[in-house]
């Protein structure tokens, strides 16, 4: 392979990443399985392209084996729905593409409904999630299926775009990194799709964020020998239990000298229930089981785990 036939992580043509996808990880072949999100099939076809060196060249991605749709447009499109099964038997299946809408918008706002302007259009031709979770959920929702019907060396191909949302920033492939590498899926590359051109709202009198010109094709691996199960916290009786040998196992280090730490910190006596951490960190409130308590006198175990790494290190311990 030359300088020039290397594939790069960034190209402003999707088709070409897809080429490369396909040439990395489909033995060249560019017949993907399935793709999910088909829409109007714009990965596939023949597509000119002007490579580096300013030559002409056309990619052909020839169609899937089989296309799927919350809103099919074809009638070879299989209609899903979108928070339901692929019809696919489990672990039938080599190759996946998804490309799911990410844009937060209730779906009878009336500035959709009356965007005279064409500010939404991407909005109504893809759709999108409202509120924020929805769309966190619902990107779980079809890796867990796509998961399902891989093949245990199958890859799930993830188009996937940042956006702003409530004037936050809304990175999504943080999340489907985390959630894919805790089903058992390996993130083994990452492309990054540029563009010079995008929509830019009329609407926004100061910028607040970076408009986003770019996108992402995330490549998951179905793995499980390298699952990391993330999503698996400890138990509260595993806390206490791991809380109180740690600073027991460190009471009298260093030949019963007697450390600065050892009086200070005292056992955990008091973790923090489910509903307790969901009262805490997410304002909810549980009344079947809780009533709604407060309790301030709670002392996160991480806090205990930070003041006592901090003493530990003063005294040049570890
Ligand atoms: C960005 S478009 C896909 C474009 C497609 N790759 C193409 O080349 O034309 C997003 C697709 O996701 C579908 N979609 C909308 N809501 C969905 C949901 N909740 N779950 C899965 N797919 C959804 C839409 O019907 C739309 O076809």
């Amino acid at each position: 392979m030359g300088k020039k036939d290397i594939i790069k992580s960034i190209s402003y043509n999707q088709h070409k990443i897809i080429k490369d996808i396909a040439d990395l990880y489909n033995d060249g072949e560019t017949e993907f399985d399935l793709d999910i999100t088909y829409s109007e099939g714009k990965f596939y076809g023949g597509h000119n392209y002007v490579n580096e060196n300013g030559e002409k060249e056309t990619l052909l991605i020839k169609q899937p084996k089989y296309k799927c749709d919350v809103a099919p447009q074809f009638d070879d499109v299989i209609a899903i729905d979108p928070w339901g099964s692929l019809p696919f038997d489990d672990a039938s299946i080599q190759t996946i593409f998804f490309d799911p809408p990410f844009i937060i918008s209730p779906r009878t706002c009336p500035s959709l409904l009356e965007d005279t302007n064409n500010n939404c259009k991407t909005f109504r031709r893809f759709s999108g999630y409202y509120p924020v979770n929805e769309l966190l959920d619902s990107y779980k929702h079809w890796m867990e299926e796509c998961f399902r019907i891989l093949k245990h060396d199958g890859y799930m191909f993830f188009k996937c775009q940042p956006t702003v949302t409530g004037s936050k920033e809304l990175n999504s492939h943080h999340w489907i990194w985390f959630v894919a590498e805790s089903l058992g899926f390996d993130l083994l590359d990452e492309f990054v799709l540029l563009t010079k051109q995008r929509l830019i709202s009329g609407k926004v009198d100061k910028q607040q964020h970076a408009r986003k010109f770019h996108s992402y094709f995330y490549v998951l691996k179905k793995s499980t020998k390298k699952k990391i199960p993330y999503l698996n916290f400890m138990k509260n009786e595993e806390i206490t239990v791991f809380v109180n040998s740690f600073i027991e196992n460190n009471k009298g280090r260093k030949n019963g000298e007697n450390l600065k730490y050892r009086n200070e910190i005292k056992p955990q006596t008091h973790v923090m229930t489910r509903n307790e951490k969901e009262k805490y960190f997410c304002g909810k409130e549980n009344e079947e089981t809780d009533g709604g308590n407060d309790f301030p006198d709670y002392t996160p175990p991480l806090s205990i785990m930070e003041n006592a790494s901090e003493e530990l290190l003063k005294e040049d311990n570890f």
